[in-house]
């Protein structure tokens, strides 16, 4: 029994030793009032009961509790909690405490539950101990909006969970025919969704020039993957389209990366993980709306066939690019999925790609990169990254940085800048140029309002981030649910 208390506790609160045994009940106020445990975050006691370990678990001043130290206090405590004590979870809130805070208290939890280990040998005493259950008790007139928050926090930590499972996986075992035929797979049985996966053939016959290019060097051929959501409501509406850069493997191609490091490339197809995640956390909450994604899936190999620095290469859009390196391959591929995304007649387009080094260097891996072209858009992005903790910091997207990308002086763009300088944003610049316009109320041309988040620093490798032990992170599924369901 886990019971979160506040700081400046001096003795047990109400309701705490309710339903324990006499003397159970002593030990545990006892140990409440002693100087042990004052509810400092981060401090913890446990007594041992019979039948029962009370945890004390402290979040700090009351006042002073936000959703993200609610959150993360949850999340901490599951992660020193060992199964070996049982699975059987139960959190007593006492006085005091906020419907929201608890709700983020237990979804906390419920994110931080999470491994990745089906490459491992089980435990020599080989025991499955099975799963964690959760129950938590609140005063009655907290119980019904609580339950229904932990039970969303569940849905959507269902497609959070996914995002991971598809980052962690090693790039020997997913390559991009697997993950079109994990989308389909996914898709059976479902009646409200939609998967198509474009092979490398179809690609060809599209003209998908910006894929193909980077995949080709390749063994294990590209492929688009489309995700439809309530493919049959909303018709003649305009609804948003979610689009993901999914290099399964990037070694930089023939401009080749050094080996230092190169291992955590396997998670360079976080955008397309958080773009499956995202679908399953929107079908998991039952949200009726439509919804359309594109991944864009590519292994970037140097090899006999792969495509070589100095290239003019074809897009889907028409236009050329120069390729400069083939390590700036994330801005290739999407491209074509930006371009395709415009012929949905969305209502805006996100795109989301581990696309840069810079992007790392300028905001480390406590916020993703924010570019849009839409100051309505940019806003509403950040502040649902405010409101769930994902944080996406806004960028510049500035006329000098376009032009500096579509100066090439043998295509229409080049794929990079001409510096290093600003290495983030002269990438937003150029995904810029693959953005459709279109004509508006007004008979005005007008770009489609558009936002790209460079997650190369967030999608995995964040240490401070209490919800996620190691590994991929799932982050911006949240993000974006909540993005798309307040519409
Ligand atoms: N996937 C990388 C970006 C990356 C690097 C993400 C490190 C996370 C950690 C991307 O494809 C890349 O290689 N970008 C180049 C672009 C450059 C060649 C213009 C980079 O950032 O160095
Ligand atoms: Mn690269
Ligand atoms: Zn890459």
């Amino acid at each position: 029994m886990i019971i979160p208390v506040f700081g400046k506790m001096e003795k047990a609160p109400n309701n705490t030793t309710v339903g324990l045994g006499r003397g159970a009940s002593i030990a545990v106020k006892a140990a409440a009032a002693s100087d042990t445990i004052s509810g400092k975050p981060g401090e913890s006691l446990s007594v041992w009961t019979e039948g029962c370990t009370v945890i004390f678990v402290g979040v700090g001043d009351k006042e002073k509790l936000t959703h993200k130290g609610a959150r993360d206090a949850g999340a901490k405590c599951l992660a020193k909690l060992s199964k070996d004590l049982g699975t059987k979870i139960v959190v007593r809130f006492t006085t005091g405490w906020k419907t929201a805070n608890m709700a983020a208290f237990a979804e906390g939890m419920i994110l931080r539950d999470y491994s990745f280990d089906k490459y491992q040998k089980k435990d020599e005493d080989g025991q499955d101990k099975g799963e964690w259950s959760l129950e938590c008790q609140a005063h009655d007139r907290h119980l019904e909006a609580l339950g229904a928050a932990v039970t969303k926090a569940g849905s959507i930590a269902t497609g959070v969970h996914l995002a991971r499972d598809l980052a962690n996986e090693p790039a020997n075992r997913l390559y991009p025919d697997e993950y079109g035929r994990r989308a389909l797979e996914w898709a059976e049985g479902k009646e409200n969704v939609e998967v198509e996966v474009w092979d490398y053939a179809r690609l060809q016959k599209e003209g998908m020039q910006g894929v193909i290019a980077v995949g080709k060097g390749s063994i294990r051929k590209p492929c688009m993957v489309f995700f439809r959501l309530n493919p049959d409501t909303q018709e003649g509406e305009q609804v948003p389209c979610i689009v993901g850069k999914g290099i399964t493997f990037d070694t930089g191609g023939i401009s080749i990366k050094p080996s230092q490091g190169m291992w955590d490339m396997k998670y360079d197809m976080h955008g397309s993980a958080t773009v499956f995640g995202l679908f399953q956390a929107l079908w998991a909450t039952g949200y009726e709306g439509r919804v359309n994604g594109i991944t864009c899936m590519a292994e970037n190999m140097p090899s006999a066939e792969a495509y070589r620095p100095g290239d003019v290469i074809d897009t889907y859009s028409g236009k050329t690019i120069e390729i400069f390196s083939t390590d700036a391959e994330g801005r290739n591929v999407l491209s074509d999925g930006l371009w395709k995304a415009a012929e949905l007649d969305p209502s805006y387009i996100v795109d989301l790609a581990t696309l840069t080094g810079a992007c790392v260097v300028a905001l480390g891996h406590e916020a993703s990169g924010l570019w849009s072209n839409d100051d309505k858009l940019r806003d509403r992005i950040h502040e649902a990254g405010n409101a769930v903790d994902e944080l996406a910091w806004p960028m510049p997207l500035l006329p000098a940085f376009e032009k500096e990308m579509t100066s090439s002086k043998f295509a229409d763009v080049r794929n990079g800048g001409k510096g290093r300088w600003g290495g983030a944003n002269t990438a937003a610049a150029f995904l810029k140029q693959f953005v459709q316009e279109r004509e508006g109320e007004d008979g005005e041309k007008s770009q489609i309002p558009w936002a790209h988040l460079d997650i190369a620093g967030t999608a995995w490798g964040a240490d401070t981030n209490a919800c996620v032990a190691h590994g991929g992170t799932g982050v911006h599924v949240r993000t974006l649910h909540l993005l798309i369901t307040q519409d």
